[in-house]
C-alpha cells in the first residue's frame, strides 16, 4: 500500500503549527557519561593481538582498491602509521561512525569496543612490538554478511561518472524479475568500482510508480539519471542503504520489505570519483528473499511538506546555523501502535547536524538518531538494537542544522541563498516501521 505521509500531516500542521515546528530541547542528545575513558592494555603484539582487530575494524576500507586512501594490512605498512592510528582511534574519528553515543544503540555498530581501543593504545604506547609471526590469525573475513543470496540485480550497463567536480549522485532503474510477491529480507551492495562508489541507497517502487522513473531514465542519453536529491518523493520506498565498509546484512529476524511483481528497483549511487577520473562502474545488489515474513517493513518520511511545496526552508547565504524542525503524529499511516526498526537522515553538503526524535504524548522526548557532525559522505541507515514503540499521539520529529557560511561551501564557492531542492538542500528523516 502506498503511503503519502505529507497529505494528512499537512492538514495537522495547519492546526497546531507552532508546537510542530519547535526545535528539540537544548539537552537533546547529551548524556552525563562523556566518552568512555580507557586504560591502555600493556604487553600486546601485532601478530597475536592487533592484526585481528585492525583486519576486522579497519580492513574493509583500508585495503588496496578500498575507499580509504591507504592500506595497513602488514606490519611494515602499519608501523610508520602507529601514532596517527592511536590519535584517530582515541578521538573516535576512525572507524567512521556518525551516530552520537548518547542516543541509541544500533546493530552493526562500526565503532571500536572499549577493549579494542585499549589494546591499540597500549600496543602503540609499548612501541608497537611485532611479536611472533607464528601467532598470526589466518581466518579470512566472511565474503558477505548475507546468510544467502537469492537474487542479484546489476546496473543495466556500466556508467562513467562525468560531473566535473568529482561528485555525482545517479539513479539506475533495475527490472524486478520475480513473478510472485516477495519480501526482501537482506541486502548487500557490491560496488563495481569500490574506489568510485561512496554510498548507495536501494528503493523498491511499486508498479504504479514505475512509469515515472522510466520517463526520467529515457530522458537521459546515458544509463540512469542524475538524482542528487536522492529519491525524495519516494523516500518511503527505501529498502536499505550501504556505505563503504559495511558488509551488507540480513534484516532482523522476521522482517522484510514487500516487493510486488512488476515493481522496479532503483539503485541510487553517490560517486566520489576524484581519485579515479574516467573510470567506469557497474554496481550490483545482492538480495535475500522470502515468500512470507512475520512483519512487513514500510517506510515513512519525516519532513515538512511546506519546505518542499512552499519553499519555506530558506537558508540565507552567510548564515552559519539555520535550524528547521518538524514533527507529526504518523498514526494515520502506520496505525495506533507501530515499532520503529531503522532510522536515517538525509541532508546535502550544507547540513551540519541533524536529529530524529519521538516526542511522546506526555511531552517527554526520546532520541532515535543524533548526528552532531553531519557528513554527507557518511550518511547511512541504522537498525536500532531494540525496536522502539510509537503510539497514537506521539510525534516523530526531525531537526536539521545548516551551515551556509563561506567556510562551509562545497569546492569553496561563494555562499548563495538556499531552499529545498535537488541541487540545494533537504531535511528528511526516514524510518522503517512495522505495525504492532
Ligand atoms: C568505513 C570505512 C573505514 C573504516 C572502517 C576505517 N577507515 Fe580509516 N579512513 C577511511 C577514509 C575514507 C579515510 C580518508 C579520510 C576520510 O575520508 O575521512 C580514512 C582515513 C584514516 C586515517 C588518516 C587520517 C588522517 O587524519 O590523515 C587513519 C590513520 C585511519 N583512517 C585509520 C583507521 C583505523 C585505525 C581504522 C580501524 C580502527 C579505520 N581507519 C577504519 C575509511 C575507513
Amino acid at each position: 500500500m502506498r503511503r503519502l505521509p505529507y497529505a494528512l500531516s499537512f492538514a495537522g500542521a495547519a492546526l497546531v503549527a507552532c508546537t510542530f515546528n519547535d526545535p528539540l530541547p537544548d539537552d537533546f542528545g547529551v548524556c552525563e557519561v562523556e566518552a568512555t575513558q580507557v586504560e591502555p592494555t600493556p604487553g600486546l603484539t601485532y601478530y597475536a593481538d592487533i592484526q585481528p582487530i585492525l583486519a576486522e575494524r579497519c580492513g574493509s576500507c583500508h585495503a588496496d582498491g578500498g575507499i580509504a586512501p591507504f592500506a595497513f594490512d602488514t606490519y611494515a605498512k602499519l608501523f610508520p602509521l602507529r601514532d596517527l592510528i592511536a590519535d584517530v582511534t582515541a578521538d573516535r574519528s576512525m572507524p567512521p561512525w556518525p551516530p552520537g553515543d548518547c542516543c541509541g544503540e544500533y546493530m552493526h555498530d562500526r565503532s571500536l569496543a572499549a577493549g579494542e581501543l585499549a589494546a591499540i593504545l597500549g600496543w602503540v604506547a609499548d612501541g608497537a612490538p611485532e611479536g611472533d609471526a607464528a601467532d598470526a590469525h589466518s581466518e579470512e573475513p566472511p565474503a558477505s554478511g548475507l546468510s544467502r543470496v537469492d537474487l542479484e540485480l546489476t546496473m543495466p550497463s556500466a556508467y562513467t561518472p562525468t560531473e566535473s567536480d568529482g561528485d555525482e549522485v545517479r539513479c539506475f532503474l533495475l527490472d524486478w524479475p520475480e513473478a510472485e510477491r516477495r519480501y526482501i529480507t537482506g541486502l548487500q551492495v557490491r560496488p563495481g568500482s569500490p574506489e568510485l562508489v561512496h554510498h548507495a541507497i536501494v528503493y523498491a517502487v511499486p508498479p504504479l510508480k514505475g512509469a515515472l522513473y522510466e520517463a526520467l531514465d529515457d530522458a537521459d542519453d546515458a544509463v540512469g539519471w542524475s538524482c542528487p536529491g536522492g529519491l525524495a518523493e519516494g523516500s518511503d520506498s527505501v529498502v536499505g542503504g550501504w556505505v563503504p565498509g559495511s558488509q551488507g546484512y540480513d534484516f532482523p529476524e522476521g522482517l522484510g520489505s514487500v516487493v510486488e511483481p512488476d515493481s522496479k528497483v532503483i539503485l541510487s549511487v553517490h560517486y566520489n570519483f576524484a581519485p579515479a577520473l574516467g573510470a567506469e562502474d557497474q554496481t550490483s545488489i545482492e538480495l535475500r528473499l522470502d515468500s512470507t515474513v512475520e512483519r512487513q517493513l514500510s517506510g515513512l518520511a519525516v519532513y515538512n511538506p511546506a519546505w518542499l511545496l512552499g519553499k519555506t526552508m530558506k537558508i540565507p547565504a552567510g548564515e552559519a546555523d539555520v535550524t528547521f524542525a518538524y514533527g507529526y503524529d504518523p498514526s494515520p499511516y502506520i496505525g495506533d501502535t507501530a515499532l520503529i526498526h531503522n532510522v536515517s537522515l538525509h541532508m546535502h553538503e550544507h547540513g551540519s547536524a541533524g536529529s530524529l526524535a519521538i516526542e511522546r504524548a506526555d511531552g517527554s522526548v526520546e532520541c532515535l538518531l543524533d548526528i552532531a557532525d553531519w557528513d554527507y559522505d557518511w550518511q547511512g541507515d541504522y537498525y536500532l538494537a531494540q525496536p522502539v514503540r510509537i503510539e497514537r499521539g506521539d510525534r516523530l520529529k526531525v531537526e536539521c542544522h545548516f551551515d551556509n557560511s563561506a567556510e562551509n561551501q562545497p569546492l569553496g564557492a561563494a555562499p548563495e541563498d538556499l531552499a529545498w531542492g535537488d541541487d540545494e538542500e533537504m531535511c528528511i528523516a526516514t524510518v522503517l516501521v512495522t505495525r504492532a
